[in-house]
């Protein structure tokens, strides 16, 4: 479907360790979709925290804010025909799950996309250098390695990133969307 009024919209939300590949697909798969045409918005988790969520830290209670406040803002996105691509690493499956009730309740699509890149491969790419400030003693709370990260249990895709390039994780997921009638 090319971009109309009436495209109907989705959250597509990308949970994975840090470091997994969240931003990276994220951002590909917005620019293709965008490139033909479609609504999209990408809501990152580091971007949120600056702004929406400034002031939150990483105990359980904020993460647990922090993914509701993104929710709402998606599931508004998505009801409004946005595709809304959510690269946050929402660590607690309660905190997923009422994001996806809210969902439920106006009856927009919602679906949960596992970016299940190994930790030890996180730690090797370590974008942000998190991992070896966390072995250095110099943080604590690493979602994975020293605080905890829930996989989904029943996601609508599981992405390999080890054994993908960005673009192959970006295309299936694009092939997720198409095969349930999002685009
Ligand atoms: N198949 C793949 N998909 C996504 N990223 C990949 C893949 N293969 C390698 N990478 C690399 O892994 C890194 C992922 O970094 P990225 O910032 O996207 O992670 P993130 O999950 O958003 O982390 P954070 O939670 O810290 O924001 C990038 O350097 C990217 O090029
Ligand atoms: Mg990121």
């Amino acid at each position: 479907m090319t971009s109309t009024s009436r495209a109907q919209g989705a959250t597509v939300w990308l949970t994975g360790l840090p470091s997994a590949g969240k931003t990276t697909i994220a951002r590909l798969l917005g620019d293709r979709l965008k490139a033909e045409g479609r609504r999209v918005e990408v809501l990152d988790g580091d971007e949120i925290r600056r702004f929406l969520s400034a002031g939150l830290g990483f105990s359980r209670a904020d993460r647990f804010t922090n993914v509701q406040r993104v929710g709402l803002v998606s599931e508004v996105l998505a009801r409004n025909g946005v595709l809304s691509l959510v690269p946050v690493i929402a660590p607690y499956a309660d905190s997923r799950e009422a994001v996806r009730e809210r969902h439920g309740q106006s009856g927009t699509p919602y679906l949960e996309v596992h970016v299940a890149t190994p930790v030890e491969v996180c730690g090797e790419r370590d974008v942000k250098g998190l991992y070896a400030r966390q072995a250095a003693g110099r943080l604590t709370g690493l979602t994975g390695v020293d605080d905890p990260y829930e996989p989904p249990v029943d996601p609508a895709l599981v992405l390999p990133t080890q054994d993908q390039t960005p673009r192959e994780s970006a295309d299936a997921v694009y092939a997720l969307l198409a095969e349930r009638g999002l685009l």
